[in-house]
């Protein structure tokens, strides 16, 4: 019997940002053009559950084909996929990228360049002092300016640069409870880097982002982005750490080092590419919806 092909975008309970309502309409309107039903649906359903023999089972309105999961909950990414749903990006690639120490510490001992980084020491309780043996710590490996950065953060929203002890004092006060990293500051990247999205394993786009006004060069943040053609080595970098972090999709944001080296700022799993779009002309999701469709239906895609 004829099975319609049937795929689920699954979004974020609490509402997502409407760049990433933009992705999803994106997808969905590609994926129909490949003949593939798509379902775009809020998690605000408990989309799976644990049931008291411990098995685990789906609350889903149809049997999926598979799930463009443009979302970061990691247990019901978990449980989905331990159900046979094919995720897309993996669980697993998904909550690397989420935190980006653990992108760090993952990408390590393959020769990827990235700024020097410490991990937040984790800190239990509000009431609990920092030790002045930290703060030097801190400051004789980075120096000022640093950056400090939440591990979870977005759009810049959660990345500072600290000038001075002060400021050093003040937020790890307000962010030490909470994940966190301090890094050098990349000062020949100041107000720009290069958002490269890699579909499949090939590098299929970069842009230039910069900012008049910030260090942070977000363009949720008033950044400019502008098409660039990317050299050997920036595709051979970006490639080898989507291959690293098994990534069907994604956007990574690069540094420019000293000498004309990159360095990996971080690797967005559920990269919101409509700047990327617009700024290179190039159909990113056309391209993720038939690199999905490739794998999920091994067929060829006509024309
Ligand atoms: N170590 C650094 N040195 C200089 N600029 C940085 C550094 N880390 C981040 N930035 C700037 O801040 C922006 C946001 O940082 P990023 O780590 O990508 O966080 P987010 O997930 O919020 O986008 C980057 O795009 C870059 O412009
Ligand atoms: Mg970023």
């Amino acid at each position: 019997m004829f099975k319609m092909k049937q795929g689920l975008i699954l979004l974020n309970a609490y509402g997502s940002v409407s760049a990433m309502e933009y992705v999803a309409n994106r997808l969905k309107n590609e994926f129909e053009n490949l003949g593939v039903n798509i379902d775009i649906l809020v998690n605000n359903f408990f989309a799976a559950k644990i049931q008291e023999d411990g098995s685990i089972s789906l609350n889903l309105p149809r049997d999926y084909d598979f799930c463009v999961y443009l979302n970061k909950d990691k247990y019901i990414s978990q449980m989905l996929e331990s159900q046979g749903l094919k995720l897309f990006n993996s669980h697993n690639s998904i909550q690397i990228c989420d935190d980006k120490v653990l992108t760090f510490i993952t990408l390590s001992k393959h020769n990827i360049p990235m700024p020097t980084t410490l991990p937040g020491l984790l800190c239990f309780s509000p009431l609990s002092k920092i030790e002045e043996k930290t703060y030097l710590h801190i400051e004789r490996s980075l120096g000022y300016p640093l950056i400090v950065k939440s591990s979870y953060g977005s759009f810049g929203s959660g990345v500072y640069k600290i000038d001075n002890r002060e400021q050093l004092v003040e937020i790890m006060e307000k962010l030490k409870t909470r994940p966190h990293l301090f890094q050098r500051f990349v000062e020949s990247s100041s107000g720009k880097d290069i958002r490269v999205t890699v579909i499949g394993g090939k590098v299929v786009s970069a842009i230039l982002r910069k900012s008049e006004t910030d260090f942070r060069s977000n363009l949720e943040l008033g950044g400019t982005a502008s098409k660039i053609t990317p050299d050997r080595k920036l595709i051979c970098l970006c490639e080898k750490v989507a291959k690293l972090l098994k990534l069907d999709y994604c956007g990574i944001d690069v540094l420019f080092g000293q000498n004309g080296n990159y360095l990996i700022c971080e690797v967005n799993s559920n990269a919101i590419f409509k700047g990327s779009e617009i700024a290179s002309g190039v159909n990113i999701a056309g391209l993720y919806a038939k690199h999905i469709f490739t794998k999920v239906y091994k067929e060829k895609i006509k024309n």
